[in-house]
């Protein structure tokens, strides 16, 4: 082993108080030696540091000016239907549309062992969420006489299996690098109350998929929007992999974001109570954004206006369309993250393994909608929510957003029954 990484990693541990980092390295076969090391020369820890004092502070955006956001009702546009369905039917048939797919989650809240994407939701058919995904994609695909590309985000967690997964299907009728793509989210260490950072099980640093907002730059630094535009594609259409109603090819939506000229355009769904746990549209200093619902107060929540519709009543459905320069800006600039605090096993500096059973641990995550801000408009597009939202995030003893609720939706749409 090279001494001189070594040694060159002890000064930056050094620098940054973190030298209990190296507790494990003589534990560590070559390998695993190789991996910290590395881990170690490619943190920030500047970031990790300004994070950690982050944790310290009070809500950072009490003092931004929140306003509801105007939108569109799919099924109010009239004549306009019609106008704008050509003109997406048009960008679509011309091969200017792909789907990106965000799955980088594991299936961890339903009990399931994987990727999240290759869970069952028990259809008769036991399709697994990407199975169901990439039928919706065949299906559309057809009607435009088009393959629509599709690019799949998963996490250093789950890439291996996911990949797997898709082998073992044949990749769902798709080709593997000519219009099926897979690329790797990236990973934030986590650290303890004192700003320690974590060591893992395996003896290396103990590291979380940094959120979705991290999807930008990872379309870009894998080279994933360079292969986008030498395809000829304009539109990416972002949404998540727990929702087995997503419609991600929508002429409607492409219609409205050319014919209005934005470069984002998003779903919403109306929110079903004013504590439903979605995100839900707004303006934030004049700006289009989501309030997350861990972060809405509950008398905007609950605020409506004088029709009684909740004035923050636009759910955030992750269903997101972005021009693909829009996607290549965003990638050139961090969002800001979010903090969670979390239960996370980790390996003391006796070398035992600490299994807590309350939260010990911050997370953090980018959130993709925080890029809305950076566009002066976008336009938001209210449709149906039993067409286009059955999200699968809980167990059935939650009994909302669990498989039996998402399995129903399914059936009902597409008259399984
Ligand atoms: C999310 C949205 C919320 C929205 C709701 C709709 C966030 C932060 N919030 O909440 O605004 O109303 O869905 O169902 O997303 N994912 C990754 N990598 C990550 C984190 C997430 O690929 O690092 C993927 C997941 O696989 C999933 C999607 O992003 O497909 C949503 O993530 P999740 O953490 O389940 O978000 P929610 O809390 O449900």
């Amino acid at each position: 082993m090279d001494l001189r990484r070594l040694e060159n990693a002890k000064a930056i541990l050094s620098k940054y108080h973190q030298e209990h980092l190296l507790n494990q390295y003589d534990r560590l076969d070559e390998t695993g030696k190789k991996a910290l090391l590395d881990e170690i020369e490619n943190i920030d820890f500047d970031l990790i540091n300004s994070l950690y004092n982050s944790t310290k502070k009070e809500t950072k955006h009490n003092k931004d000016e929140i306003t509801p956001i105007e939108y569109l009702d799919k099924f109010k546009l009239n004549e306009k239907y019609k106008y704008y369905e050509n003109i997406g039917k048009k960008a679509i048939k011309e091969g200017k549309l792909a789907a990106v797919t965000m799955a980088g989650g594991q299936g961890t809240r339903l009990g399931h062992n994987g990727p999240k994407g290759t869970y069952d939701i028990g259809l008769d058919s036991h399709k697994s969420l990407f199975e169901l995904l990439s039928d919706n994609l065949k299906e559309e695909g057809k009607k435009y006489d088009v393959t629509i590309p599709w690019f799949i985000m998963t996490s250093k967690e789950n890439n291996k299996a996911t990949v797997e997964f898709f082998e073992k299907h044949k990749f769902f009728g798709y080709q593997k690098d000519k219009n099926i793509f897979f690329f790797m989210q990236g990973e934030l260490p986590m650290i303890d109350t004192e700003g320690k950072i974590l060591i893992g099980e395996n003896g290396l640093i103990k590291l979380a998929a940094d959120g979705h907002g991290g999807i930008y730059e990872s379309l870009v630094k894998n080279g994933m929007t360079k292969k986008m535009k030498q395809m000829g594609i304009e539109w990416a259409f972002i949404g998540g992999v727990d929702n087995c109603l997503v419609k991600m090819v929508d002429p409607i939506l492409m219609g409205i974001a050319i014919d209005k000229k934005v470069t984002v355009a998003c779903k919403s769904v109306v929110k079903a109570n004013p504590h439903e746990k979605v995100g839900v549209f707004c303006k934030r200093n004049g700006k289009p954004n989501v309030i997350e619902y861990s972060e809405i107060t509950e008398d905007m929540a609950e605020a409506t206006d004088e029709n009684g519709e909740l004035l923050y009543g636009e759910s955030h459905i992750l269903c997101n369309l972005f021009s693909v320069d829009a996607i290549e800006r965003m990638g050139a600039n961090p969002l800001p993250y979010h903090v969670a605090f979390k239960k996370a096993k980790y390996i003391d500096k006796d070398g035992n393994l600490v299994v807590p059973d309350s939260p010990n641990a911050y997370k953090f995550e980018a959130f993709l909608f925080d890029a809305f801000g950076s566009v002066d408009e976008m336009a938001v597009l209210r449709v149906k929510r039993e067409e286009e939202f059955a999200p699968v995030k809980n167990s059935d003893a939650a009994g909302v957003d669990c498989p039996k609720t998402a399995r129903n939706l399914y059936k009902k749409f597409y008259n399984l029954d």
